[in-house]
């Protein structure tokens, strides 16, 4: 197991106590490193948590299912919490403390700010989810301001998150590097994702055509093929499997997330697309 310095996991519910730990962290001249996550954690998770560990001194990890990037008709409710396993996975990987805000200490009734992200939040998940990233920018800020890490890190199952993030990052001066991470997924090539245990058995074998027709879009693109066929080959493909509706697989500049042409250096492939009542993204470099 590897060493931790605050060992056991410290589980810290407010402000003040995070504040009190973090402060002695710095106090010893210690690197902290965070991972924002909305908790029923896995393999994903822990990698950050790795890679965080490399990175820092001491590695907090947030665990909050914020109100505010969801949508009045998503899964708010159903999100799985599951606070004592993702503790003890915690541990496992050698995290130092875990902080449990509630809804009230993040949005007490008087709160009345946000943060808003345009560029790369613009469309993709921000056409489908227009709530989405002043949610994810809002919440990341405030937590951001509350465990002042040195460094924070992030999946690139979530890609355009990733570079709404570091767009406000940079635009508002803060203090913090963010480091993304490459997608754990499972043998079959299904991303990990806390959302994975919504699907049925049935659902959960055709989920892996998703990233097996990214895959083919991809080695079109590389391959000099027709950009446009192979996209709309891929959406008929996912229809046909039995997803539906599909949001979206779109080629776009993969650090700008704008649409990509002939002359675009670095692609970014991304998709959404429903299976069932479960609406999964992936992304891939091409
Ligand atoms: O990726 C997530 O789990 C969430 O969007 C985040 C970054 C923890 C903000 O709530």
């Amino acid at each position: 197991m590897p060493a931790s310095v605050a060992s056991p996991l410290l589980r810290v519910r407010d402000l003040s106590a995070l504040r009190a730990a973090v402060s002695g962290f710095r106090h010893k001249g210690l690197r902290i490193g965070f991972v924002p996550t909305m908790g029923a954690l896995h393999e994903g998770h822990l990698a950050l948590v790795r890679h965080a560990k490399t990175l820092s001194d001491v590695v907090v990890v947030s665990v909050f299912v914020n109100p505010k990037q969801f949508a009045p008709h998503e899964d708010f409710d159903r999100y799985p919490r599951t606070e004592d396993k993702d503790a003890q996975l915690l541990e496992s990987v050698g995290a130092d403390l875990l902080y449990l805000p509630s809804v009230d200490l993040m949005y007490p009734a008087v709160f009345a700010s946000s943060v808003h992200v345009e560029g790369p939040a613009r469309e993709l998940e921000g056409t489908f989810r227009p709530q989405f990233f002043d949610g994810v920018a809002t919440v990341v800020m405030k937590l951001f301001n509350q465990v002042q890490p040195d460094v924070a890190v992030f999946g690139e199952k979530d890609y355009q998150q990733l570079q709404v993030v570091k767009t406000f990052v940079r635009d508002l001066d803060l203090p913090v590097n963010v480091v993304g991470m490459p997608t754990v997924r499972e043998a079959d090539g299904l991303a990990l994702s806390s959302r994975n245990a919504y699907l049925s058995t049935d659902e959960r074998q055709t989920a892996a055509r998703l990233i097996v027709e990214l895959n083919a879009v991809a080695e079109a693109v590389r391959s000099g093929g027709d950009r446009e066929k192979a996209l709309d080959a891929a959406k008929a493909n996912l229809l046909a499997a039995g997803f539906g509706p599909v949001d979206y697989v779109e080629l776009r500049d993969a650090d700008t997330l704008a649409m990509a042409d002939a002359q675009t250096p670095n692609l970014r492939l991304l998709a959404a697309a429903w299976l069932g009542k479960t609406r999964l993204i992936d992304n891939i470099a091409v």
